[in-house]
């Protein structure tokens, strides 16, 4: 009698039976969950989950993930393909499944890979995430070579990278006060919206050597203490470079003790 309640010992006509109590939903029903108070479900692939007392704790935040309550997740997720890793699906997703979507709900075909524009990028990098692009500089370069070569810098993204035509693209930067460096054709009280011509042509040119480390650097050495949540990167997401023109307008607009940058897109 035990071994019938034991998974794993069920005959096939028992797991038939089991799978038959499986619940199904509608697409509908879902819909009808996206409060704390009716309980937030969402799907993915055909599965339905309850999702409610997760919302709280989502790395990615409550606002994100409420973005999907009452639909799918599969549109966020092929953006955020972060999560598309068995720790996230077998781990955090599949304990909250409540059932399966009714087979014959109509399949919904998600559009074009967000990522395929993405540029190809150098073979030698330490590859920590594939989409979003995320990876090291080989560590036999941090200690041959100061200046980090550009194809070979870390690479650090949350998102597809972005298309950019250089002839419409416009860098608005919102500020509190005017400052003494801007040029007196430029007006920086409220927002200013500044072409590529703009920024390369119109500032002093500087340079500044300068490391970038990202925040999460050395991560998977902390693992082997205690674990922790991210990418596990090792010692490589490090790189150095001579910088000039853009950041160097970023750094101006963010250090000058006269103009105080509030907000930049
Ligand atoms: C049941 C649904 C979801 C689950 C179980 C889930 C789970 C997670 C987990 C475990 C992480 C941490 C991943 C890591 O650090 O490697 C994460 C991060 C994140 N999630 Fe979700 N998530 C869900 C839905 C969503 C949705 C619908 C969105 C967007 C609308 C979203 C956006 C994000 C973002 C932006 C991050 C941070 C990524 C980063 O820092 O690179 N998530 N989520």
């Amino acid at each position: 009698m035990l071994s019938m309640l034991l998974p794993g010992s069920l005959t096939s006509t028992q797991q038939v039976m089991c799978a038959k109590q499986e619940q199904f939903f509608s697409r509908a029903d879902v819909a009808k969950h996206k409060t704390p108070e009716d309980g937030i479900w969402v799907t993915y692939k055909d599965g339905v989950y309850d999702i409610t007392d997760f919302v709280q704790s989502h790395p990615g935040g409550a606002k994100r993930i409420m973005m999907a309550a009452g639909g799918r997740i599969d549109p966020f997720w092929q953006l955020y393909q972060q999560h598309l890793d068995t720790k996230v699906i077998d781990d955090v997703l599949t304990p909250m499944r409540i059932g399966t979507l009714n087979p014959d709900e109509p399949k919904i075909k998600d559009d074009d890979d967000p990522f395929a524009n993405d540029p190809t990028r150098h073979p030698a990098l330490v590859v920590r995430q594939a989409k979003p692009f995320n990876a090291e500089t080989p560590i036999e370069l941090l200690n041959d070579s100061y200046l980090t070569p550009n194809d070979l810098w870390y690479t650090r993204h949350h998102h597809p990278v972005p298309v950019v035509d250089p002839k419409e693209f416009r860098l608005s930067a919102k500020t509190q006060t005017s400052g003494s460096f801007l040029t007196s054709d430029m007006k920086f009280d409220d927002v200013a919206s500044l072409t590529l011509d703009d920024i390369q042509q119109k500032f002093p040119k500087h340079q500044v050597t300068a490391t970038m480390q990202c925040g999460g650097n050395r991560r998977a050495g902390h693992n082997s203490l205690s674990k922790t949540e991210g990418l596990h990167w090792s010692i490589g997401a490090i790189s150095t470079a001579k910088f000039g023109e853009l950041l160097f307008f970023f750094l101006q607009f963010s250090f000058s003790p006269s103009l105080s940058l509030t907000h930049t897109h």
